[in-house]
C-alpha cells in the first residue's frame, strides 16, 4: 500500500505484524523507485532543452556570425527558430530610429504580402506603453490586438535589445499543441535575443558605414564631372553602362557593386588636369594631349591611400589601355588588362561618341557602335564588345 492505494502484494510465512511492516517498506521502496524514475525523466527532458538551446544558440551565432545583410538575417533567425520552437507562426520586427516605426523584416506561417505593409509608429499608444521597457513575456493587452493585421493575443514577445537600445522584436505565436507559452520557451527566446540584435546592429552599422561610402564615391564622381560642363555625368552614364555589361557577362551582384564604384570614380585624375585643357574647344597639342593623358595614373595616385579601394586603383589605372597593347599608361595587352577596366574602357568610349562635345555634336548611337565595331580586337575586348553591342541593340538602351 502506499498513499492508501494497492500498489502490488507479497506472499510470506511470516506473522501478520511482519509481514504488515515488511509490506509498508517494499510500498515505500517501490513508490520512491517511481518517484526516482519521474525525476529521471524530468532531469531528462530538461537536458535535452537545454541541447537544444544550446544547439540553437551556437547554430545561430555560426550563421549570423558572418553575415551583414540585414534581411538575410532577419529570414536566418525566423527559419532557425521555427525549426526548433514548436510554433507556427514567428515575427521577426525592427524599429526604424529615423521614421519611429517598427516594422515586419521576416516571418514563417504568414503569407508575406499581408504582413510586409504592417507598420506601427512606436511613438503612438497602445504601442508606445505596450513595447515600452518590456521584458520578454506573453502579450495580454487586448487592445493591441484590434490595430493590427496579426492577432498578437497571447502571442510570445521578445524584445531585442542591444547595448541598452531596444532595436526590434521578437515574436512567436500559434503553439502547435494549442499550448500557452511556458517559461522555458521564453526563457529560450530571450537568451536568443541578445545575439539575434547584436547580429542585426552590426549588419545596420555596416550598412550605413557602405552607405556613406557610396555617397562619398557619387559626390566625387559629381565633383569631377563639374569641372567640365562639356561631360557632365558622364562619369554616372559609363558606371550605368559598365553595371549593365557586368551583369550581362554574369558577374556576381558583388563584382557588379564594386566595379560599377570604380567606374563613377574612373576619371578622378583629371581633378589634377588643368580646366582650360579639359575645356578646350579645338584639337589638344602634344603637350596638353600629355598633360591629360596622365589622368590614369593621377587617379590611381589619388585612391592609392584607400585600403577599401585597393582593386579600384588598378582598374582605374588602366581604363586607357588597348587590347592591342597601344594604350596607355603601361601598354599592357588582351588579358593582361584588368577585366573591368576592359569593360570600362568601352562605357567610356561609347559615352564619349555619343554626348556633345566642344568641337562636335553627339553621335547617333548606332553609327557610335558601327565605328567601334571596327576597333573590337585592337581598341577593345571584342568578346566583351560583342556582349555590349548585342545587350545594346536588344534593348536599344542600355540604361
Ligand atoms: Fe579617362
Amino acid at each position: 500500500m502506499a498513499d492508501g492505494q494497492l500498489i502490488g502484494n507479497i506472499s510470506s510465512s511470516t506473522t501478520t505484524e511482519n509481514l504488515e511492516s515488511l509490506l509498508y517498506s517494499a510500498a515505500f521502496c517501490i513508490e520512491n523507485s517511481f518517484r526516482l524514475e519521474a525525476e529521471i525523466e524530468d532531469l531528462s527532458a530538461e537536458i535535452v532543452n537545454v541541447y537544444q538551446e544550446l544547439s540553437l544558440i551556437y547554430s545561430l551565432s555560426n550563421k549570423l556570425g558572418g553575415d551583414l545583410d540585414i534581411s538575410s538575417i532577419c529570414k536566418q533567425v525566423v527559419e532557425e527558430i521555427s525549426s526548433v520552437l514548436d510554433v507556427k507562426t514567428i515575427l521577426l520586427l525592427l524599429h526604424d530610429v529615423n521614421s519611429g516605426m517598427l516594422s515586419v523584416q521576416a516571418c514563417t506561417g504568414l503569407e508575406w504580402e499581408k504582413v510586409s505593409s504592417f507598420a506601427v509608429n512606436l511613438a503612438t499608444e497602445p504601442f508606445a506603453q505596450l513595447f515600452s521597457g518590456m521584458k520578454a513575456s506573453v502579450i495580454t493587452d487586448q487592445r493591441i490586438t484590434s490595430s493590427l493585421p496579426v492577432s498578437l493575443q497571447a502571442a510570445l514577445c521578445v524584445p531585442l535589445v542591444t547595448d541598452s537600445r531596444t532595436i526590434g522584436f521578437l515574436i512567436a505565436r500559434d503553439k502547435t499543441s494549442g499550448e500557452e507559452f511556458l517559461s522555458p520557451e521564453i526563457k529560450l527566446l530571450d537568451a536568443l535575443s541578445g545575439e539575434i540584435a547584436g547580429a542585426i546592429k552590426k549588419a545596420q552599422l555596416y550598412e550605413r558605414i557602405n552607405r556613406l561610402f557610396i555617397s562619398t564615391v557619387e559626390a566625387l564622381a559629381s565633383a569631377i564631372d563639374a569641372k567640365d560642363p562639356y561631360t557632365y555625368g558622364h562619369s554616372r552614364r559609363v558606371a550605368q553602362i559598365t553595371t549593365t555589361i557586368c551583369k550581362e557577362i554574369g558577374m556576381s551582384s558583388d563584382e557588379t557593386h564594386m566595379i560599377n564604384l570604380a567606374a563613377l570614380l574612373h576619371d578622378i585624375g583629371k581633378i589634377g588636369t588643368p580646366e582650360y585643357i579639359l575645356r578646350k574647344p579645338g584639337r589638344l597639342n602634344p603637350a596638353e594631349a600629355k598633360k591629360i593623358q596622365e589622368h590614369p595614373v593621377q587617379g590611381a595616385q589619388i585612391l592609392l591611400p584607400f585600403d577599401e579601394l585597393k582593386d579600384f586603383v588598378c582598374w582605374i589605372k588602366h581604363h586607357h589601355e588597348r587590347y592591342d597593347g597601344e594604350g596607355y599608361p603601361d601598354k599592357i595587352i588582351a588579358e593582361d588588362i584588368p577585366l573591368p577596366s576592359r569593360i570600362i574602357a568601352i562605357a567610356d568610349s561609347f559615352d564619349a561618341m555619343t554626348s556633345d562635345r566642344p568641337y562636335r555634336k553627339a553621335m547617333n548611337p548606332s553609327l557610335a557602335l558601327d565605328i567601334m565595331s571596327d576597333h573590337a580586337g585592337t581598341q577593345y575586348d571584342p568578346g566583351i564588345f560583342e556582349v555590349f553591342k548585342s545587350t545594346f541593340t536588344q534593348k536599344n538602351d542600355l540604361s
